[in-house]
């Protein structure tokens, strides 16, 4: 399972890796594949497998478009496309490179990349409706740039990718889906409703993982997680908060008060919040980027 889950994340191909994907979930769930924790793979050059196009370039060049637009929304589609593609690498490479967990974490992580596949699946679908494919626009990078940071580290890898990043996602996702809804693009509004219901089962097998593994090395889940995020330079996290999605994903009551001070703390000074109604544009980019700080 683990050997070719690292198989399928070395595939360049955007389609071809998707749809491996999901055939491996589907081989492991029905027992085909032998899982082997204690085994230690080697990690071959040039990962993850990705297609030449899009261009990487640093989230500041990234700008924002109206969701008004047609053409605003094929920007968003990919930029949401790019972040599921970004998830599938980051879910496969959690199978692969971690030896010694049990083996319900490699499922789980199977299970998550399955599913990220599948919103690739959607999105490049929905993409497609207004003539264009992945690779059209340029994209960033901070998924993977994460991904790299914790290569080493199972324990902060839980924290960060899974803990941060997706959760991020929880609360960018409702914005997103409210202007899309706004704008009559009711198909990308369901296609988001999707996404977010699969992204707090992936924060919540985050959760469970990082618990696990503070528990079985007898760590505080908070301290621990204070000391990672500054070790290993997270995201700063902003406000608005999905409370209840964040609840739903397992993070427990101290960690969402800690999150409602920040939110009171950062109402007054955040520029977005004094613009009214209306012209605000969500900041797909914040999802994943990671030079926040
Ligand atoms: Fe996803
Ligand atoms: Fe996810």
């Amino acid at each position: 399972m683990r050997s070719e889950a690292l198989g399928v994340l070395r595939e360049r191909d955007p389609v071809t890796k998707a749809v491996a994907t999901r055939d491996l979930h589907a081989r492991a769930c029905e027992g085909l594949l032998p899982c082997r924790p204690e085994r230690s793979l080697d990690e071959p050059a040039g990962l993850p497998g990705r297609p030449e196009r899009p261009e990487l370039v640093d989230p500041r060049g990234l700008g924002r478009r109206s969701m008004q637009s047609p053409q605003g929304r094929a920007v968003l589609l990919h930029a949401l496309a790019h972040i599921e593609f970004n998830a599938i690498n980051l879910a496969l490479d959690a199978v692969w490179r971690f030896a010694a967990m049990p083996a319900a974490f490699y499922l789980d992580w199977l299970k998550v990349a399955s599913e990220e596949a599948h919103h690739f699946s959607l999105l490049t679908a929905r993409l497609a409706d207004s003539g264009h494919v992945y690779g059209d626009f340029p994209a960033h990078d901070g998924l993977w740039d994460m991904c790299e940071r914790t290569r080493g580290d199972v324990l902060a890898r839980m924290a960060l990718v899974p803990r941060t990043l997706e959760a991020r996602g929880l609360d960018a996702s409702p914005p997103i889906r409210a202007r899309l809804q706004q704008a009559g693009d009711h198909e990308s509004a369901a296609i988001l409703d999707v996404i977010l219901r699969d992204e707090i089962g992936h924060v919540l097998i985050g959760n469970r993982w990082f618990r696990y593994l503070c528990d079985r090395e007898a760590l505080d889940p908070h301290a621990t997680y204070a000391r990672l995020a500054t070790q290993y330079h997270a995201p700063r996290l902003r406000g608005p908060f999905n409370f209840e999605a964040r609840r739903d994903a397992g993070f427990d009551e101290a960690e969402l008060a800690a999150l409602a001070g920040l939110d009171a703390g950062q109402a007054a000074p955040a520029a977005d919040q004094t613009k009214p109604e209306g012209t605000r544009e969500p900041d797909v980019t914040s999802t994943a980027s990671t030079s926040t700080r």
